[in-house]
């Protein structure tokens, strides 16, 4: 199944401090966050685990920023001749999307797929702040997606107890949750263009807004789409917080990534 990837790399990182966009930090390796996101699109190429037609990266829309990440992928395409290309994000990780999602019907519509401008084709949207996705994540969602699935999410097991609170000042807990039934959610996460593009624009009518949707199985489930689970890997993990990027930087160092 033809793969298009969309990148959400327009985040300010505000919560690793960095002192400069996330999708710029560089690992212990000297490459930036967003060269191993793309490294690792290509790695499943590689491997036959997609049959990758074109990458949309989502930049910010700060101009020293943007040119940055373009130089980075314009640097990626040279290198791999992979199609990418670059558009400028939103305020929320939503907008960042629906940005991407226009960029990615153009570059989906030239594959000449004979099922209509997405059909048979798959789309799959990813952070940039998860570097290390193993080919075989990028393999079980699209293989999913060929199963018919308009949704489909990389998956973990939760190891902590995820209890509800409510509250101002000292907060009180309202609940548990049956750890069994929970997981923790990663990407890549496959769609169907069109059915996220209507889910996305429901979603942002509804209450909250973009700022509502944590990811973008989110708007699916609103949208009253069945999303399909696979299992996703911890090397999924993404990079929020310093402490996650000395493990980053940890598994770069031990030759484990
Ligand atoms: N993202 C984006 N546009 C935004 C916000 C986030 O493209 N307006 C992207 C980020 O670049 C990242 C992914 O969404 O690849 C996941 O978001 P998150 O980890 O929250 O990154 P940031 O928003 O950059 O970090 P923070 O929330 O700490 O500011
Ligand atoms: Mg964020």
């Amino acid at each position: 199944m033809r793969t298009t990837v969309l990148i959400v790399a327009a985040g300010s990182g505000s919560r690793l401090q960095a002192g400069v966009p996330k999708a710029l930090v560089t690992l212990s390796d000297g490459h930036t966050m967003l060269e191993h996101c793309l490294d690792s699109v290509v790695a499943a190429r590689d491997a036959g685990a997609i049959d990758l037609h074109a990458i949309a990266v989502v930049v910010p829309g700060d101009p020293d920023t943007a040119t940055s990440l373009e130089t980075v992928c314009h640097a990626f395409a040279a290198r791999t001749a992979v199609t990418v290309q670059t558009v400028p994000g939103g305020a929320e990780r939503a907008d960042s999307v629906r940005a991407g999602l226009a960029a990615v019907r153009t570059l989906a519509g030239s594959a000449g797929s004979a099922g209509g401008p997405f059909g048979r084709h798959a789309l799959l949207v990813h952070d940039a702040a998860r570097p290390f996705v193993p080919p075989a994540v990028f393999g079980a969602v699209v293989t999913a997606l060929e199963s018919g699935t308009a949704a489909v999410v990389p998956a973990v097991e939760v190891v902590d107890t995820i209890k509800t609170v409510a509250g101002a000042g000292p907060e009180e807990v309202t609940g548990t949750l049956q750890r069994t039934q929970l997981r923790a959610v990663q990407t890549p996460q496959g769609f169907d263009l069109t059915s996220l593009e209507a889910a996305h624009r429901l979603a942002e009518e509804g209450a909250g807004g973009a700022a509502a949707l944590t990811d973008d199985a989110m708007a699916m489930e609103a949208a009253g789409h069945r999303v399909s689970v696979v299992t996703g890997d911890p090397l999924g993990f993404k990079i929020t917080t310093q402490l996650d990027l000395m493990l980053a930087n940890a598994l770069l160092a031990s030759g484990t990534s």
